[in-house]
């Protein structure tokens, strides 16, 4: 039943992985089967037993099986339907923003506190570590009561800095220097900061697609344009394709997320973060990674932001705790060997600093361990939404919709059947009581007509239920007119 060409010039590890979902898509491997041992499957594809075993583990990063201590590989029950394919094939033009007034009309849904928030990815929400963090904020008032009230330093409070750069330790064993890390006003500044120290008005800056609107918005209002960049639901930023873009036009950065991007919730595997991270030392363009979605892998695993990959591509990385803690706190960073005076210089030009009573509170939220508990607690949760929104999906939406597979943060991609327009869909929605983000926000070129984010980071209930019933149901009358 399987064998692989070891001609092909695709990963060996990679063409084990298509044989094995080729036979899970025509019913041969069916959920509850037990793949081929380790031994056997070598035996079989010809291949070695650590090819087999990388090939096995990928497919459990991506969901399709889960392991069983002692007992192997099985398929898993999938609650959901296909799995969205990237919309791309060709390199497309830098192009301007051409959906302002819908991203405008979409965080008037967002900021809305009356509507059922399906369109906000906000997972600190979906766990609020609202008690803690009042706790340790009264405390650091009464301690430092005058200091909290006064200006941070520009760099930020260098014991939050330190926790930051401990924690990079803690979960990667990465070494980064605490004034290697410039603290900022969420992860949005964080791009901003990093974006305007690499690049600036009429360049070209690559993105994926789909992509986070908040960087295309960034990117049309320093007057630079986007290049899309077709990007994979399992794989991230397809470097073949990135090449092409990169010998086609003078692009100076690239914006992605490595980690969990937004919308397609992919975690880039560590063979393409290195292709990746040659592309970037090869044409000598640098990459803002956003990385605010790092600590929300449901394994509780952490990957490697690729500026740790010890090459010398030039690296920026963006996180923040808006996706953790408090998204209100508005407090993130940027990490940077090469362009820290530059990070620096520029946050002193466009807002000074950050407010310190939040980097003191953090400091000590990290100090105390209660983050690390927080995350702990907060992946699982964000997990079983996920399985709890495709299982709901699978049952209401018509057969013909695809989604993305998670495998951590708080968002779900959604291909519609073609006649449905997500616009329409979101006034309706808006109309009904639900926001939901329509797919036209996600690209320079408004292309993605019949797609839809929409967010499980929020605690789950009925409401939440009944309001993925409700699109489901608009989404099958709209299907079938
Ligand atoms: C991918 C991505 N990057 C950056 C941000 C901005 O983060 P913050 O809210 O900390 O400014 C967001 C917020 O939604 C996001 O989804």
């Amino acid at each position: 039943m399987l064998n692989v060409d070891k001609q092909n010039d695709t990963f060996l590890y990679r063409q084990v992985i298509e044989l094995i979902t080729e036979n899970m898509d025509t019913g041969t491997l069916l959920p509850g089967d037990r793949l081929p041992s380790l031994r056997k499957m070598s035996r079989t594809a010809g291949v070695s037993i650590p090819t087999v075993r990388q090939a096995y583990v990928e497919l459990e990063r991506r969901r399709r099986v889960e392991s069983r201590p002692q007992s192997g590989f099985y398929v898993r029950h999938q609650a959901a339907n296909d799995i969205v394919r990237p919309t791309r094939t060709a390199t497309l033009k830098p192009v301007p923003l051409r959906c302002r007034s819908l991203m405008e009309r979409v965080y008037d849904g967002i900021n809305n506190p009356d509507l059922v928030p399906l369109g906000i990815a906000n997972p600190s929400m979906a766990k609020p570590a609202a008690k803690t963090l009042h706790r340790i904020m009264k405390r650091v008032m009464a301690r430092a009561e005058e200091r909290s009230l006064g200006y941070a330093s520009t760099l930020g409070e260098p014991a939050l800095r330190r926790q930051i750069a401990y924690h990079y330790l803690d979960t990667i064993g990465v070494q980064v220097e605490p004034d290697e890390i410039c603290i900022t006003n969420g992860g949005q500044e964080a791009l901003l900061l990093a974006l305007t120290a690499v690049a600036s008005k009429g360049d070209v800056i690559a993105v994926e697609t789909p992509t986070y609107h908040g960087m295309l918005e960034l990117i049309d209002s320093l007057g630079m344009l986007a290049v899309e960049v077709e990007t994979c639901p399992e794989e991230g930023v397809v470097t073949s394709v990135l090449e092409r873009t990169f010998d086609k036009y003078p692009v100076k950065a690239c914006m992605f997320s490595t980690t969990l991007g937004n919308p397609l919730g992919v975690t880039m595997p560590d063979v393409d973060r290195e292709r990746l991270v040659g592309l970037l030392e090869k044409y000598d363009v640098a990459l803002i990674e956003d990385d605010v979605y790092g600590d929300l892998r449901f394994d509780g695993q952490r990957s490697v932001p690729a500026q740790f990959l010890g090459s010398k591509a030039r690296i920026l990385t963006c996180g923040s705790f808006s996706k953790t803690a408090a998204s209100g706190y508005r407090i993130g960073w940027v990490v940077t060997r090469n362009y820290i005076d530059e990070v620096a210089r520029l946050k002193r030009a466009f807002s000074c600093s950050s407010g310190l009573l939040q980097q003191l509170t953090l400091a000590e939220f990290m100090a105390s361990g209660d983050f690390a508990r927080h995350l702990k607690s907060l992946t699982p949760v964000l997990q079983r939404n996920s399985e709890r929104m495709l299982a709901l999906v699978a049952e209401h939406f018509p057969s013909e919709t695809r989604t993305s597979r998670p495998v951590g943060g708080s968002v779900l991609w959604l291909e519609l059947p073609k006649k449905v327009n997500a616009e329409q869909l979101f006034d309706d929605a808006i109309g009904a009581g639900i926001s939901i983000s329509p797919g036209h926000i996600f690209s320079p070129c408004a292309c993605y007509k019949n797609f839809m984010r929409l967010s499980f980071g929020h605690p789950w209930d009925e409401k939440t239920e009944t309001a993925i019933q409700w699109l489901g149901h608009q989404v099958c009358k709209r299907a079938s007119t």
